[in-house]
């Protein structure tokens, strides 16, 4: 039976070997049929210039360099009909090489799921992983080949607008997320039908723009890069991922799609890398106003030296990649190596076999109107909706409740609810349920439900304040929906204010003074400031941007048929004035206590050091007991484990889910520790009284770093264990030895 094994396994690996030396060969062979000029071509991406009717206009210049072969990529393309479109014209090139259709399916493609920080919010894995995997099931039947997501950039700064885009502040839940999406992006892998090529962008660190500010410079310690910045783009290659994209910003003063260092050393060389990398759009041409470069025949060089292998709409490599090749500026192996990486991936999805693999109108529309996947929508949303306060006990409703009054100006809105980077179809938006549909569909009509607007997103008339007071006071019970606009947070929606919006706190007051029981309801694409609120409303649910299922899931959640779960992935500050703000700081040498004892400690004189709500932060309809911690023993050594566990009761009233969260403190080290460090968690579902013994395993990974020489180590050494409800929220401490 073994010998029976063994043989299975060879037979297994060198079939893989063998399908592996095919693919090379072939790259190879179509490689030595090309010209400069097309070899240069498959380099070049272009956008689809999208118009009511579809991406393509009758004649013009894109059309004609996809059919003389001078094109690689297309981004912006969608549905069967436009790319077989453009498909036919690149098959009348030349060579026949088939064209790669990228796209930013973010979250979701038709169903749209949750903005991804919302989805990390659930620190639900494999959730994470179904709904990426159902946008790669509606995506690639919709003839797209690459989704340039995950994006696995660490966002510290909610002034930033691309938080929403990202897994939080985190780099271990963020490495994760990073792979769960992989995993279900890519699914089966290339080839199958039903997968995209992932792309962990951006390509690093541009999380990190100072003040927040989206595209700006970027300047960090080698120890922030590799212990915060660079494990959820190490996690990514090492699950796979196909493609990397790199950033528009400068990391210490290297524009990122011009450094050799993060392309070539780190990526392509330390962590072998072997899918492709895509500029930034116009990355490689900014390197100009970077200062970097003077003009883009110069970009050109540096970008293809640096490791860029695809040009995503700058068409410096167009320009003057052949020219530079002639000039023996570039040698041509740096061209032939990108090439060889692009059709790689071109040979691995099948479009060699068949170009229109992934333009069938049938499985089109089956794939985009799937119920299962509208399922998976709304429970994906009900699991990122995190409960703030519930002090009074207000929810969940009961489904009884004579009169609820439904206040603010997001109540009715409907596309509102799918986020910055979703994709709408054109023309329709009846599958979109806005949060008040979702009521009705919940109450089964509208019998008991009254609504104002009361005041717009941004708009700072109180005009409709007096008709929403008297709605309120009518009422048994009061649910608002405030917050920002969608498009108020994502690419380029960097704010330097980020309370709610206009007159929208002011309008909350103007409720909460009626006396009727409240509960306030935020969307939002990041963590946004609402003191006041926290502090004086019992009732707050963050609901972000919850997708198309949006309105069903919140009604889910009031009415107590799904328990919230969900816990913050990034900290929430009380104003603006304390960011950046995140839980795995250092201690200092002036630690401050608490907010009373700062004369001369790290604090602020006019402001607490505390966030409002912390990283790891969000209630239950229930509540949870944590006992009878057990470490099996309090001593180990660099190759054994220590094992840790725990009892957790449900001492509530409804069934729920705790994600219970391990710490770790490395109280001395030859470089300065965090005063804890997010090491493992679990989420656990438990009914009413029950308990469960939940177990953790402590091991040399969980105890290493960088030290000051950027190695991989654990120091021998005393440190703490802290397992919690949240990473303020400790329940259970403990501590061991490394011996
Ligand atoms: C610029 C964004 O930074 C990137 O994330 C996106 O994929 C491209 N535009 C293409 O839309």
């Amino acid at each position: 039976m073994r010998k029976l094994i063994c043989w299975l396994g060879a037979l297994f690996f060198s079939y893989i070997a063998i399908s592996q030396k095919t693919i090379s060969q072939k790259v190879d062979s179509v490689l030595a049929l090309m010209t400069l000029g097309e070899k240069v071509g498959q380099l070049n991406q272009y956008s689809g210039d999208w118009i009511s009717t579809g991406p393509i206009t009758p004649e013009g210049d894109k059309q004609d360099q996809v059919r003389r072969g001078q094109l690689g990529s297309m981004l912006n393309i969608m549905g069967v009909r436009h790319t077989r479109l453009l498909q036919e014209m690149a098959m009348q090139s030349r060579l026949k090489i088939p064209l790669l259709f990228g796209q930013d399916v973010i979250h979701g493609f038709k169903t749209t799921f949750p903005i991804p920080l919302a989805e990390a919010a659930s620190w639900d894995l494999e959730a994470i992983e179904r709904s990426a995997r159902i946008a790669a099931i509606e995506a690639s039947a919709s003839g797209i080949h690459w989704t340039f997501a995950p994006m696995v950039d660490i966002g510290r700064d909610p002034r930033w607008g691309r938080v929403m885009e990202g897994a939080g502040e985190d780099p271990y839940l963020g490495s994760l997320i990073a792979r769960a999406r992989v995993r279900g992006f890519q699914g089966k892998g290339l080839g199958d039908l039903e997968s995209l090529m992932a792309c962990a962008k951006h390509f690093a660190a541009y999380g990190a723009a100072i003040g927040g500010r989206d595209y700006n410079m970027v300047d960090m310690s080698d120890r922030m890069l590799w212990e915060v910045y660079l494990p959820p783009f190490k996690a990514a290659a090492e699950e796979g991922v196909a493609t990397f994209m790199n950033a528009f910003n400068d990391l210490n003063g290297i524009p990122a799609t011009g450094s050799h260092y993060l392309q070539r050393d780190i990526l392509k060389g330390d962590w072998k890398f072997k899918g492709f990398v895509v500029s930034d759009w116009g990355s490689i041409g900014e390197m100009i106003p970077h200062g970097y470069a003077k003009d883009s025949y110069q970009a050109a060089e540096i970008a293809i030296k640096a490791g860029s292998d695809m040009d995503m709409e700058s068409r410096s490599y167009k320009g003057h990649l052949a020219q530079l090749v002639k000039e023996g500026k570039v040698p041509v192996s740096l061209v032939d190596d990108a090439v060889k990486r692009i059709l790689t991936k071109k040979f691995e999805l099948g479009l060699f076999d068949d170009p229109y693999r992934f333009s069938n109108a049938e499985r089109e529309k089956r794939a985009l109107n799937n119920p299962a996947h509208v399922k998976a929508a709304r429970e994906m949303a009900a699991k990122s909706i995190v409960l703030l306060k519930n002090e009074k006990g207000y929810l969940p409703l009961s489904k009884e409740t004579k009169k609820i009054a439904f206040i603010g100006p997001l109540v009715k809105e409907v596309k509102q609810n799918l986020g910055f980077w979703s994709i709408e179809m054109p023309d329709d938006s009846s599958y979109i349920i806005s949060q008040w549909q979702g009521m009705v569909n919940k109450l089964g009509n509208e019998s008991r439900l009254i609504y104002a607007k009361g005041c717009g997103i941004e708009d700072t008339s109180r005009a409709g304040f007096a008709e929403a007071i008297a709605v309120a006071q009518s009422a048994d019970v009061v649910i608002m929906s405030v917050g920002e606009r969608r498009d108020m947070s994502g690419e380029a929606k960097s704010r330097s204010r980020l309370h709610i919006p206009g007159v929208q706190e002011e309008l909350i007051k103007a409720i909460h003074a009626t006396g009727k029981p409240l509960i306030v309801m935020i969307n939002a694409g990041r963590p946004l400031v609402f003191e006041w609120t926290a502090e004086n409303v019992p009732t707050i649910l963050y609901t972000w941007w919850l997708g198309s299922e949006a309105g069903n899931a919140i009604a889910d959640v009031l009415f107590g048929d799904y328990n919230p779960s969900a816990k913050l992935p990034m900290t929430f500050p009380r104003n603006e004035g304390q960011i950046p703000i995140f839980y795995s700081h250092f201690n200092t040498g002036r630690p401050a206590p608490d907010d009373k004892s700062k004369n001369y400690r790290s604090a602020y004189m006019d402001l607490s050091i505390h966030p409002k709500y912390e990283f790891g932060y969000g209630l239950s309809y229930t509540s949870f007991r944590y006992d009878n911690l057990l470490l099996n023993k309090k001593t180990m050594e660099e190759n054994e484990t220590i094992e840790v566990s725990f009892t957790l009761t449900n001492t509530g009233r409804y069934a729920g889910e705790e994600v219970v969260q391990l710490y770790l403190r490395d109280r001395v080290g030859s470089v300065v520790r965090p005063v804890k460090e997010l090491r493992d968690f679990k989420k656990v579902k438990l009914e009413p009284g029950k308990s469960a013994v939940v177990k953790f395993i402590i091991n040399k990974e969980k105890l290493s770093f960088y030290n000051s020489k950027l190695e991989w180590i654990c120091e021998p050494g005393e440190f703490d264990l802290m397992i919690g409800a949240s990473s303020a929220d400790i329940r259970l401490r403990s501590e061991f030895q490394l011996e």
